[in-house]
Formats: C-alpha cells, structure tokens, sequence
C-alpha cells in the first residue's frame, strides 16, 4: 500500500503517459481508512480532503485541465446526521482554509451538482468560492456536490421541457447535442478516464452521460492512500487503452488486413 508520508520525487514527465485533458475521480475508502486505524470516519473523510489537494497539484502539473471529483452525492445524505454534518463542516474549511494554496496552484474551483437545494449558508460557499477563483488558469477543479447523474439528466430534461413549452425548440429538436448542453457544466468536456479507488467497480451515479465512453481505472487502494504514484499509473495505462468508440480501430478493420 502506498503510504502518505512517502517521500517520492515527482517528475511530472509524461513520456510513455496519457494525460487527459478532463479526469473523474470517485474519492472512495474514506471510511475503511479510518476503520483500519480504529480512528471516526471523520477522521478519513479529513485525510481524503489533505488528499484531494494533493491530486489537484499532481493532476495540475501533469497537465489536466478539468478535473471532477465526486464529494458529495444526492443519495449521501442518508448517512448518519452526524457524519454528513461533519462532511459539510470540512467542505466549508477546505474552501475556505484551503484556498490560498488552490490560488498559488492556479486551480479554479466550480461545482455540479444540485446546488440550488442545499442550505443557504452552503449556496453562499460554493457561488464565493467559484467567484474568487474564476480567473485561475491552470486547472479547474470541479467539485460534484450534493451530485447524482440521475438528477442531472432529469434536469436537462425539465429545461429542455420548458424550452418546447415556451414554443423555443420542437420536440424533435431534442439531440445528444442539446441534452449535453442543458446539463450542469456543458462547456466541461466528458472526462476520458474516470479514477475509482477503493476497489469497486461501479460508478455510482457519477457522470451517467458525460461518462458513456469514459475509460475505467480501478485500484483497491483507499482513497486517502491515492498518491502520485498511482496516477502516474493510471495515465501510463490508460496511453494503452484503444478508444473506439463504438468503431473500429484501424489494425482490426477489413482493410486493415488488405495492407
Ligand atoms: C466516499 O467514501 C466518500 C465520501 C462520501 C466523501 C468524499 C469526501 C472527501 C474525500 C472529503 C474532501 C472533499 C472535499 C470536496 C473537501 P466513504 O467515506 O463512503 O468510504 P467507505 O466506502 O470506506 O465507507
């Protein structure tokens, strides 16, 4: 297992890499983490936010331009009071406390999600936090909050309703291209590789349309052991995926073997 205090020498040098321009993360394991050390899933939940800033460094220097992490679903709020309370007090001191270094690392922060439904106090962090940072350049970090793919589709959905009601656009109007752009973020591009640590190997509801030809990186690592080294990985593995989407590539074509 990689361990935190690890000293690793970071190159940053891509050459046998694949860097995406937009990246998904699932930060899973938070709880199995703290289990482990017999220490409060509070205590993971707060080693997986030292190490979201970690991956933003890493992801920023190794070129990402967008990267989304999942930190809070629509279904997450049916955890115990206590830890979901514990999960919006450290979202609020990360944005806060941490900005300074997100500003030195040029990372601009937004966020998707169901923003609208959560509590004022949480609304006036999340439009602060993405005013302040809008015109950092290296990277955007883009934080899914109170997130669930499902109701993101339904509120294409609801927008693209509205718009035929409104005599806009005809039913017939409605494309993969006009759902993609009534969706939260329509100018983030779809992330070519999502990251899930923690061993499972399923999205849940994370990026439901935006992730239809994602490539899947999958470790057992938890997520706050995720360091460096197992990035480096995943790009290294993923400059050997062959994206067809839906096609074919050129060596396993009939013309191919005509050559
Ligand atoms: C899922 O793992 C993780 C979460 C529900 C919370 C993710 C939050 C952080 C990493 C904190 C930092 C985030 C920000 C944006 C400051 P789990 O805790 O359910 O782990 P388990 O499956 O081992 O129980």
């Amino acid at each position: 297992m990689a361990s935190r205090s690890k000293k690793t020498i970071k190159t940053y040098d891509t050459a046998g890499l694949k860097v995406p321009v937009s990246l998904g993360v699932i930060m899973d394991g938070n709880g199995r983490w703290a289990k482990k050390r017999l220490l409060p899933r509070s205590a993971g939940h707060r080693a997986g936010a030292e190490n979201l800033k970690e991956l933003c460094r890493n992801c920023g220097n190794y070129g990402v331009k967008y990267l989304t992490v999942y930190a809070f679903s629509t279904e997450n709020w049916s955890r115990p009071e206590n830890e979901v309370s514990q999960l919006m007090k450290l979202f609020v001191e990360f944005f806060e406390k941490y900005d300074p270094e997100l500003e030195q690392e040029g990372i601009r922060v937004r966020f998707t999600g169901d923003i609208a439904s959560l509590p004022e106090d949480l609304q006036r962090v999340c439009r602060e936090g993405e005013e302040r940072s809008k015109h950092r350049p290296k990277m955007q970090l883009i934080v899914a909050f109170n997130y669930g793919g499902r109701r993101e589709l339904v509120y294409a959905a609801r927008r693209l309703a509205e718009q035929v009601r409104k005599g806009e656009i005809d039913p017939s109007d409605i494309t993969e291209e006009s759902i993609s752009s009534n969706l939260y973020l329509p100018d983030v591009p779809d992330p070519e590789l999502i990251i899930r640590p923690s061993g499972e190997m399923r999205l849940s509801n994370f990026l439901l349309w935006e992730s239809a030809y994602s490539e899947l990186w999958v470790s057992d690592t938890l997520w706050p052991d995720f360091g460096y080294e197992e990035l480096t990985q995943a790009f290294r593995d993923y400059a050997g995926r062959d994206r067809r989407f839906g096609g074919l590539s050129a060596k396993d074509s009939d013309e191919g073997d005509k050559k």
